[in-house]
Parts: structure tokens; sequence; C-alpha cells
């Protein structure tokens, strides 16, 4: 196989791993997807819609309960565990600080008016990439949101689940994230993709349409910057919406804005066209997904990325040289940068004329100019978060 493959543990392996690492058999393993943003780019915290399709890669958490108080994080990624106290969680730093996400759900179970588990074993394994925007984060959160509420025999509906990864994030990571990466993690299902009306928020589901697939190109790269861009762009449409004497943008029509132009900065009015037309366009997909009209689709998802690229300006020249190549390529519906941006991974929408050889044509022609290979995956639309 040409692509970097990652490969799941299954759950018996991953019991078995646990065993070997705590000495008894956990009593729950629970797992919870990552997520190709398929369309609406920073529409979320702006009050608009976006779909998304939970992928089938994802977080598996296993874990048991312990007497003694103490809690045990341990990742088959690294070798360490980490040990800490129950009580009020503390923010972790270095190797430790994967464990903020389990410790932000943790943190958060009280504002839900949730029981908080006391001491435990617990350990995840992964098989998504991390850093491509698949919100490997939202799929830790919501696999030991399940675990922690297993644990103590709670079983809140799924959007509080999804709210409390959600709140994890914004309040003990510190990412003023919408409800995007969570939302689809929490409502996906095998074949469909979620929509979401974030001002609710309100999760329904549309089917997948027939003979159209995801490529995913992980470009490995990353600004060093990533979190404070992302909240840079967050506090740029906070403050273009007041400035446009609106709560969110989402309450701004395209023409609407168009005319309060003066009232604004140009580079805050780029950030609210983007967001404002970006909703539209997913308006204009669901309507498309609906008809079966994969074209037009495909056309959406492009120009989405260039409204990323010109007018959020959240893209990079690796992942617009990915997008220019996708979009020519036979077979290719559309392509465009996936999640927060700065980084990461360009998806592509594609048909059956776009397979392994045309995959590895893209690949190659990017290493020729950046001199290493984007990773190619192409993934399936797998389950939400489950017990398993
Ligand atoms: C990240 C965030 C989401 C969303 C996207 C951009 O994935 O976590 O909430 O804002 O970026 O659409």
């Amino acid at each position: 196989m040409f692509y970097f493959a990652y490969f799941p543990m299954s759950k018996a392996s991953l019991a078995a791993r646990f065993e070997h690492i705590f000495g008894r058999l956990p009593v729950l393993v629970t797992r919870a997807p990552g997520r190709i943003e398929f369309i609406g780019n920073h529409t979320d915290y702006n009050g608009g819609t976006v779909l998304g399709a939970s992928i089938d890669r994802g977080v598996t958490v296993a874990v048991a309960p312990r007497a003694d108080g103490v809690r045990n994080f341990h990742s088959t990624y690294t070798s360490e565990t980490v040990m800490l106290p129950a009580g009020e969680p503390v923010r972790q730093a270095g190797a430790a600080a994967w464990t903020n996400y389990p410790l932000g759900v943790l943190a958060a179970l009280p504002h839900f008016g949730l029981r908080v588990p006391e001491g435990f074993d617990f350990l995840a394994d992964s098989d998504l990439p991390t850093g491509a925007g698949l919100s490997s984060s939202a799929a830790i959160e919501l696999a030991s949101a399940l675990a922690f509420l297993g644990l103590t025999g709670q079983a809140p509906d799924r959007e509080t689940v999804v709210k409390i990864g959600k709140h994890a994030e914004n309040q003990f990571v510190g990412v003023p994230c919408g409800i995007l990466d969570q939302g689809v993690s929490g409502f996906g299902e095998a074949g469909r993709l979620v929509f979401i009306d974030c001002a609710g928020p309100r999760f329904t589901t549309v089917p997948m349409p027939a003979g159209a697939s995801f490529w995913i190109f992980n470009t490995h790269t990353k600004h060093a910057l990533v979190d404070g861009l992302y909240a840079a762009r967050h506090r740029e449409c906070m403050a273009a919406a007041a400035a446009l004497g609106v709560k969110c943008l989402v309450e701004l029509s395209p023409d609407a804005l168009r005319a309060a132009e003066a009232k604004v900065e140009p580079a805050a009015f780029k950030r609210a066209r983007h967001v404002v037309e970006e909703i539209a366009r997913v308006g204009a997909c669901v309507k498309a997904l609906e008809a079966g009209d994969l074209g037009a689709v495909g056309g959406l998802l492009t120009a989405s990325h260039r409204s990323s690229q010109h007018l959020f300006e959240n893209s990079t020249p690796e992942l617009d040289f990915l997008v220019d190549m996708l979009a020519a390529a036979p077979g290719v519906y559309g392509a465009r940068l996936t999640g927060g941006g700065f980084g990461g991974a360009v998806m592509a929408l594609a048909g059956a004329g776009f397979g392994a050889s045309e995959a590895e044509a893209v690949a190659a022609a990017y290493a020729a100019k950046y001199g290493a290979r984007p990773d190619v995956l192409p993934m399936g639309v797998g389950p939400g978060a489950t017990v398993l």
C-alpha cells in the first residue's frame, strides 16, 4: 500500500494492553471518531451552519475504577503513566499535556450536574493522525466523557455529552472552538453527514452521496502559532459582529453585509464576508446533496477553500497547492482545507475516476515541490461516539 496506514487496536487487544499495564481488565471500552469538516469553515462559533463527517478513525479508551483515589492515565503512544490524585483537575504541561483532554472532561462534569469518578486507570489509543485537522481532541474528549459517565453509571443524552466535550476544550484546554468537532463526533452515523445549526444547536444528518468518497492529504505542516491564530480569527469575527451591530455574524445576509461594508475595517470585512458567504454555501450544499448533484457540491467545496485562502486567510501555500492539483485532477468533485486551517490537511471529495494512482500523482507533485510527501489517507464515514 502506498499510503501511510494507522491501525486501530481492537477492543480485545486494547483490553489485553490494559491488563498488561494495570494488572487487570478494563470494565468499559469506549470509542469516538475524528471528523472531516465537509463545508462550513469557521461558521460554528459565529452561530452558523456546518456539515461534517465522522470518519472511520478515532480514539478508543479503556477504564477501570480504583478504590485508592489515584487517577492513572496511559496512552499507547507513550511509555509513562501519568499518576494524578483525585479532586480538582490541574492543567498538565510537557509530556503529560495530552491528559488535559480527559482532565478537562472531568472538570466539565459538575457544570452539567453530573458526578465525577474518583480514582481510575485509563488507557487511550488512537488511529487518528494528529495535527491533520481531523479533530483528535474532540475524539479523546468524547471517548473520555463516555468512559467517565459509564464508570459512574450516568447516561445523559447525546447533546449533553457533546457539550461536555466542548466545555472541556473551551474552558480547560483553552481553545475557543465552536461545536463542530464534538457535534460531529457525537452525532456521526456511518454513511451520513452531520448537519449542525450551531445557533440551537440542532443536529440532523443527511445521506452521504452515493459514488463519492473522501481522500485526506495530510501535509504535516502546522503553523507554530496555530492555536493563537485560531483565537485571533475568533476575536476578529466577534469584533466584526459588534461593529456591524449584531450579536453573531449569522444574523447578516450577504446583501446586508455588503451594504454595511463602510462600518468595518477592510480586514474585518474580509473575515465577515467569508463567514456570511460560507453559511450561504452550506445551505446551497445541503440542497445540492439532496438533489444528488455532486458537481455542484464539489464546486461549493472548492469555492469554500478559495474563500478561506483569500478572505479568511487561514490557508497556507502547501494547502493551496494541493487544492489546485486536486481540483484539476480527474474524478475529483472538489477539494478544500478541513478544520481550523493554518496547516494540516486537505480533503477531496472524489468519484470512481480517482483512485490510488491518481492520488499518488498528486502526492508526487507535492513532494517534488515541497521535498516531503503528504500522507494520503482514503477515509470512510463511520459511526459516532459509543460504548463498545
Ligand atoms: C476547528 C474548531 C471548530 C471549527 C473549525 C473551523 O476545527 O475546533 O470548532 O471552528 O476549526 O471551522
